[in-house]
C-alpha cells in the first residue's frame, strides 16, 4: 500500500474533501491568542492554503479569542463554494489566556452567534463540541446536556453537521445515540497512538477521524528515526509524520498547523510523498519510543 494508492478525499458531512486540510489554529497570537505578530502573513497564509487547493480548514472562536476567525473572513470571504469550514465550541478564554469551559446552554448558543458573525456565515458547516471535563485530554463525563444543545442549534438551521473533540469512546457512542456525528477531533500522531483502535471503529462506521497536533502541536514532534526517514526519502521530517497518518487509515482527515507559507507548502507537499511497506513499518517505532 502507498499513499498514492489510498483515496485523496474522504466525506466529511454531505461534502468530500481533500485529506490534507489546514488547521487555522497558529494563526492567532502567542498561545492562541490576542493577535498575530504580522497579520498580512497570516492572511497570505490562509490565502495561499486555498490558492493550492485546500478545501477543509479548522478553526474556533476561541482562538484568539476571535481574532482567527476575523482573519479567516478577511483573507477568505465570500468563501469557495467547495470550502468546508470546522469550528469547535465549549470552551471561552480567560483574560490570562486560560482555557474555560463553556458548556452552559447559554455559553454554547453565544458561541455559535460569535462564530457565525465572525466568520460572517449564515450556517456553519460543522461544529465539534469539545469536551472539557479535562483540557488536555479525553475524560469521562456525560456529554449529553452540551450536545442536546448543539442538537437543538442545528435543528434551528445554524450549524449543518455536528462533531466531537477531546472525547472517549464511551462519550461517541452517547453522542451518537443522541444526534449524527460526522467527525472526530483527538491528539492523535506518529508518537501518540492512544486512539489506534478507536480510528479503525470510526473508519468502519464512514466517520472521519481528524488528529489534532498531527506534527506534535506545541512540542513539534523529533525522532531520529524520522529524520533518517525523511533523509532515505528526500523529504522532510514533518512530511514523513504527515504522510504516515494519511498511510495509517482512509478516513484520516489532516489540518496541520503553521504561521508559514513555506511550511503550508512543505505540508501539503506530503500528498505526494510515497511510503513503502517497509518505512511505515519502521515508523511504528516512533510510538513505542516515545512511550518507553
Ligand atoms: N480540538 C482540539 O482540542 C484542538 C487542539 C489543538 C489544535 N487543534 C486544531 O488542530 C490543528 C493542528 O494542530 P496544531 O496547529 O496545534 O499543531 P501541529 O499541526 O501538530 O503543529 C503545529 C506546529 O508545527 C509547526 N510546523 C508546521 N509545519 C511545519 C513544518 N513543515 N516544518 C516545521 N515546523 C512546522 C508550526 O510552526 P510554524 O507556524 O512556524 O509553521 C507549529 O509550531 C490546529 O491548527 C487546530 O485547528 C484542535
Amino acid at each position: 500500500m502507498s499513499v498514492t494508492s489510498l483515496s485523496r478525499t474522504f466525506t466529511l458531512g454531505d461534502r468530500t474533501v481533500k485529506r490534507l486540510g489546514y488547521g487555522a489554529m497558529q494563526l492567532a497570537g502567542p498561545g492562541v491568542f490576542g493577535p498575530p505578530k504580522d497579520r498580512d502573513a497570516a492572511l497570505a497564509v490562509l490565502r495561499e492554503a486555498v490558492a493550492r487547493g485546500v478545501d477543509h480548514i479548522d478553526t474556533s472562536d476561541f482562538y484568539g479569542p476571535h481574532v482567527t476567525n476575523q482573519i479567516i473572513r478577511e483573507a477568505l470571504h465570500p468563501y469557495p463554494n467547495d470550502l468546508v469550514i470546522v469550528t469547535k465550541i465549549s470552551a471561552r478564554r480567560g483574560a490570562d489566556g486560560s482555557w474555560i469551559p463553556a458548556m452552559s446552554p447559554a455559553e454554547l448558543t453565544q458561541a455559535v452567534h460569535d462564530n457565525l458573525r465572525n466568520l460572517g456565515l449564515d450556517v456553519l458547516d460543522i461544529v465539534n463540541l469539545r469536551s472539557m471535563y479535562d483540557v488536555h485530554g479525553p475524560a469521562e463525563g456525560s456529554i449529553e446536556a452540551p450536545l442536546t444543545v448543539l442538537a437543538e442549534l442545528q435543528r434551528k438551521g445554524l450549524v449543518r453537521h455536528i462533531g466531537l473533540s477531546n472525547v472517549t469512546p464511551t462519550q461517541i457512542a452517547e453522542g451518537r445515540r443522541l444526534c449524527e456525528i460526522v467527525c472526530v477531533q483527538n491528539h492523535y500522531n506518529v508518537a501518540h497512538r492512544s486512539d489506534d483502535a478507536l480510528i479503525d471503529d470510526l473508519a468502519r462506521a464512514g466517520i472521519a477521524y481528524v488528529p489534532y497536533f498531527p506534527l506534535g502541536g506545541f512540542q513539534p514532534l523529533q525522532s531520529s528515526i524520522l529524520s533518517d526517514v525523511a533523509a532515505r526519502l528526500g523529504a522532510t521530517p514533518m512530511q514523513v509524520a504527515l504522510a504516515w497518518l494519511l498511510r495509517r487509515a482512509p478516513n484520516i482527515l489532516l489540518i496541520p498547523g503553521t504561521s508559514s507559507v513555506a511550511h503550508l507548502r512543505e505540508n501539503l507537499a506530503a500528498a505526494e510523498l510515497d511510503l513503502p511497506d517497509d518505512v511505515a513499518k519502521e515508523l511504528d517505532n516512533v510510538a513505542s519510543l516515545a512511550s518507553a
